[in-house]
């Protein structure tokens, strides 16, 4: 088999054929698969039937596996799936739909804001891949917006303020714009702000990009209303419909994307059938800037 990458949206996104991701690569797949990465920002393979060891296994291909902790609200003893992968469906260890009052199904309708996954992180990540087990049959779309096209069409003068900004960014900054205001003590501390550029610099291709998210509560130095006008415009510059892709799921799908070149969000759903997603998520290897010890 030849691996083919095919563009399917007129900014980013590429589609793959060629390639059974179940099965052990070859370096050469695993070099076109980064340079398919880097290029398109988003990946999309189609009918790729896998269990949780070979999406595991795939990942590994392009760095450590990053560690979930620190993520989410979700206990521990409540967790359906093994360590290493994260839980984006809203089932709970029954395997049924989470009930309506659950504060995990309510944490996680926080995936339906425009966000950088971990970027609550001081160490973000690199890729994020997931896989449709189950697609649910209404609604459920994942769309994806290109923070490089988003950054390359801002104006100059734009682009010269924010430059060098710093903001901070927390699960509490994206979950409290839901109103969801209460947390323990240590989820407080689990969840402290930590610091990220405004515009960041892909490793490889040398292309800046808007680093932005839902997670991004505050710019260090700025006023917290000047700074939330601020990342609401560059949001809506960002997430036109000329730089975003939706992709509607079937089941055995495999998209992946790299959280350093686009923001993304899922569309709403119908909760009470199941919505079995599965992502493995590879780590980042170093911050976008300095953080500041906790005091
Ligand atoms: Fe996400």
């Amino acid at each position: 088999m030849t691996i083919s990458v095919r563009q399917i949206h007129p900014v980013f996104v590429g589609e793959v054929s060629g390639i059974d991701i179940a099965k052990p690569l070859t370096p050469d797949e695993v070099k076109a698969v980064e340079a398919g990465m880097d290029r398109y920002a988003v990946l999309v393979f189609h009918d790729q039937k896998i269990t949780d060891e070979q999406q595991m296994e795939f990942s590994r291909n392009f760095g450590s596996l990053e560690d979930a902790r620190g993520g989410n609200i979700t206990k521990p003893e409540d967790k359906r799936l093994q360590v290493g992968m994260n839980d984006v469906s809203n089932l709970g260890r029954d395997g049924q739909p989470l009930s309506r009052e659950s504060r995990v199904r309510l944490f996680n309708l926080g995936n339906m804001l425009w966000h950088s996954d971990s970027s609550f992180r001081a160490i973000p990540a690199k890729y994020s891949l997931l896989s449709a087990r189950v697609a649910n049959p209404v609604g459920g779309n994942t769309e994806f917006a290109d923070m490089r096209a988003a950054y390359d069409t801002l104006d100059a003068a734009t682009r010269a303020q924010i430059e060098n900004l710093v903001c901070e960014h927390s699960l509490m900054y994206s979950r409290g714009s839901l109103g969801m205001l209460d947390y323990s003590d240590e989820e407080r501390q689990m969840f402290r702000p930590v610091r990220q550029r405004l515009v960041r610099t892909h490793p490889v291709t040398g292309r800046k990009s808007l680093y932005l998210s839902s997670h991004a509560g505050a710019i260090v130095g700025a006023p917290t209303p000047e700074a939330r006008i601020l990342l609401r415009e560059l949001n809506e510059h960002a997430t036109q419909p000329k730089f975003v892709y939706a992709h509607t799921w079937r089941t055995w799908d495999l998209v992946m994307w790299d959280n350093r070149q686009v923001m993304h969000r899922v569309r709403r759903y119908d909760e009470r059938q199941p919505r079995d997603m599965r992502r493995t998520t590879v780590a980042g290897d170093a911050p976008t800037t300095v953080q500041v010890p906790a005091a």
